[in-house]
């Protein structure tokens, strides 16, 4: 890497501001920078993965992927992804569709409020923003659904914005280069790593490269995230309101008008077991109810 190049990722930038500068333990050197950033880079360029949603400059693409991408697998999302976006192809077709279609489309990928959320963002962007995604995290995290490492990855995507930001793979390559033998490592311990080691000629690429990476540490290594602050296992799906949630929606994407004695019975329950997680689906915005019965709003 060039010497200029060099000082440029030592100079205190901007970003500082962004990320509320917090003391990391040691700040690497520019050649510890240097090293880190050709390891990422040489593994990335052997063995990056082509996803549908990289080096696409379309916002509403990018949104949704990375909407999809907070709480599913890579490869779950590669097969809907394609599907979603072929039949919503644009900001326009979300808000015309009705939920329940939408609903219906999102079935397999778990943690349906993002399908509403997504719905709800489409609406604000054609009437706030006359059907443009904002270049701004600010912006962006007051929209349902968006907190500030989704917004920053897609300002980063979509703008290719320098801006520092972690998920979990991002995190788990930080802690295995830079904080051997420690626990409990926060975040904000890691972010001005990820701001001081950022190439900012071409973030989306190093962005891409970095969570490669991180998904090779998985494999190769005992998980380092366990050694976040941050770390927490998914408590089981099995049994879980939220699994009751999902077969009383994927019932309801079908059906109108179901009473609570019926989804009871159509999904072998007792109905004590349905009630609350029925009115929690009223309460969130994905079922009505009325004299008739359920039925997705
Ligand atoms: N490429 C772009 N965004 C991504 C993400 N959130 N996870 C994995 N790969 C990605």
């Amino acid at each position: 890497m060039k010497r200029e190049k060099a000082k440029k990722i030592q100079k205190k930038s901007s970003l500082s501001l962004m990320t509320g500068r917090v003391k990391a333990r040691r700040m690497p050197t520019p050649a510890t920078v240097r090293k880190f950033q050709n390891d990422v880079y040489a593994y990335y360029r052997e063995y990056g993965r082509d996803l549908p949603w990289r080096m696409i400059d379309d916002p509403y693409h990018i949104l949704v992927s990375e909407i999809m991408l907070q709480q599913t697998q890579v490869q779950r999302v590669m097969e809907k992804y394609e599907q979603f976006t072929g039949i919503f192809p644009d900001f326009h077709s979300l808000t015309k569709a009705p939920l329940r279609k939408i609903l219906k489309v999102w079935q397999g990928m778990g943690y349906n409020r993002r399908a509403i959320a997504l719905k709800q963002i489409a609406q604000k962007i054609v009437e706030e923003f006359d059907g443009n995604l904002p270049a701004s995290i600010e912006t962006l995290i007051t929209f349902p659904g968006i907190g500030r490492a989704t917004a920053s990855a897609i300002v980063t995507f979509a703008f290719q914005h320098s801006t520092v930001f972690i998920e979990t793979n991002i995190r788990r390559v930080f802690i295995h280069y830079f904080f051997h033998d420690m626990e409990n490592i926060k975040d904000a311990e890691i972010l001005p790593l990820v701001e001081r080691t950022l190439d900012s000629s071409n973030p989306r690429e190093w962005y891409y490269a970095l969570m490669d990476y991180g998904v090779m540490l998985k494999q190769k290594y005992e998980n380092p995230n366990r050694r976040s602050a941050h770390y927490q296992k998914q408590s089981p799906f099995q049994g879980s309101n939220r699994q009751i949630r999902g077969m009383v929606l994927r019932l309801l994407v079908h059906e109108s008008n179901v009473s609570e004695h019926d989804i009871a019975q159509k999904l072998n329950m007792c109905e004590e077991k349905i009630r609350n997680n029925l009115s929690q689906l009223v309460k969130e915005g994905f079922i009505k109810k009325d004299k008739r019965g359920f039925t997705v709003a």
